[in-house]
């Protein structure tokens, strides 16, 4: 079975694609290395002892997609990663977060309509919830209006997708709504790579750690919550990919009931920004620095999944901890801060 990953490079795709190999899946890589280093191609070799086939394209060319398509017509998959992923910069530059999470979506979805069978699988975000009313969150809370361009894009994507889904019965889609997906590899050979000051809090605190950045700042601690600080729920990156794996197989068994659905990935489990920083503590045996500072503006103040939905009809759920999690994030930040 040959599966192409689009931005196979990045933190999720290069998980995904260990996860897809070691099941026995063929997989082609597409990534424009806007966001991703080239040597992550060795370290999925490393770990699976298989190169992926990698085409360096960039989806935003509709030329490139057509010839893409053009050159590998047996796919049996296509996982969809490349899109850009910061808040603030999607804010500042809503035009690029269109283009290249839209653009591409439409481009890619273009040649997959012309299949005779096409499986798709989209990364999409919890942030389509917003501040939902009741916790945890189901699948059918509303879809709230997007806090920024780029959570616009995740919504606008999804409903791309069902639209086109209607109209296509050859194509079938599933969108995953991720929470926060943290940690890494637990070989520490692949691992999150932020460009610039870290925006999200795992990758802060590691930074934090290791002498890169003076101090986390804690944004609010006057949020109703027990400790005062904003909740989220953590996912470990693998149980993340392993997810993916398990809805492409769904799809590929044509076991859906439309051909056009959607889940919560995530742990289930609420947890503090405080109860981050004292687990990090706690499990790696280090201090950090931390001061607690105003709230962050389109912050929401709790955000955690009901995964009974991706349990009951995809048979998924969690196996790591937000310990492993932070163990793993901390070995892979080690091994590349040294
Ligand atoms: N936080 C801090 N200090 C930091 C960074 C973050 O206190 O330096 C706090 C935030 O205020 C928030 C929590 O840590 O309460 C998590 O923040 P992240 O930036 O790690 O994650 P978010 O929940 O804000 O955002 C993530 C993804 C987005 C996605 C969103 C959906 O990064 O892509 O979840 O809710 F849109």
């Amino acid at each position: 079975m040959k599966i192409v990953v689009t931005g196979g490079l990045g933190f999720i795709g290069s998980h995904v694609v260990v996860e897809l190999q070691q099941k026995g899946f063929e997989v082609v890589i597409i990534d424009n290395l806007s966001n991703a280093d080239k040597n992550v191609l060795n370290g999925i070799a490393e770990i699976t002892g298989i190169t992926p086939v990698f085409e360096e394209l960039d989806l935003r060319d509709k030329d490139s997609v057509v010839d893409f398509f053009s050159r590998y017509t047996k796919i049996d998959g296509v996982i969809h990663f490349a899109a850009s992923k910061a808040v603030g910069e999607s804010v500042e530059n809503p035009l690029l977060y269109y283009e290249n999470n839209l653009n591409t979506l439409v481009y890619v979805l273009q040649e997959m309509q012309k299949k005779e069978n096409a499986n798709f699988i989209f990364s999409s975000s919890c942030t389509v919830y917003g501040q939902a009313d009741i916790m945890p969150i189901t699948e059918n809370a509303p879809v709230k209006p997007a806090e920024s361009p780029y959570g616009n894009t995740k919504q606008i994507g999804e409903e791309i997708i069902k639209d086109v889904c209607n109209v296509t019965p050859s194509l079938k889609a599933i969108a995953l709504r991720y929470f926060n997906p943290i940690g890494a590899h637990k070989s520490a050979i692949i691992g999150e790579l932020p460009i610039g000051t870290p925006q999200n809090l795992v990758p802060y605190i590691m930074q934090t750690a290791t002498g890169q950045r003076e101090q986390l700042s804690v944004f609010g601690d006057d949020y109703p919550t027990p400790d005062g600080t904003a909740i989220r729920d953590y996912i470990h990156v693998v149980d993340l990919a392993k997810a993916h794996v398990v809805a492409l197989e769904k799809l590929l068994k044509n076991d859906m009931q439309s051909n056009f659905d959607f889940f919560n990935i995530g742990t289930g489990k609420g947890s503090s920004v405080i109860k981050v920083v004292n687990t990090f503590k706690k499990v790696t045996g280090t201090n950090l620095n931390y001061k607690i500072v105003a709230r962050r503006k389109g912050d929401v103040v709790e955000a955690y999944a009901n995964t009974t939905k991706a349990k009951s009809i995809l048979g998924w759920q969690t196996e790591l901890t937000l310990e492993d999690a932070l163990a793993d994030a901390w070995r892979w930040e080690q091994k590349i801060s040294s």
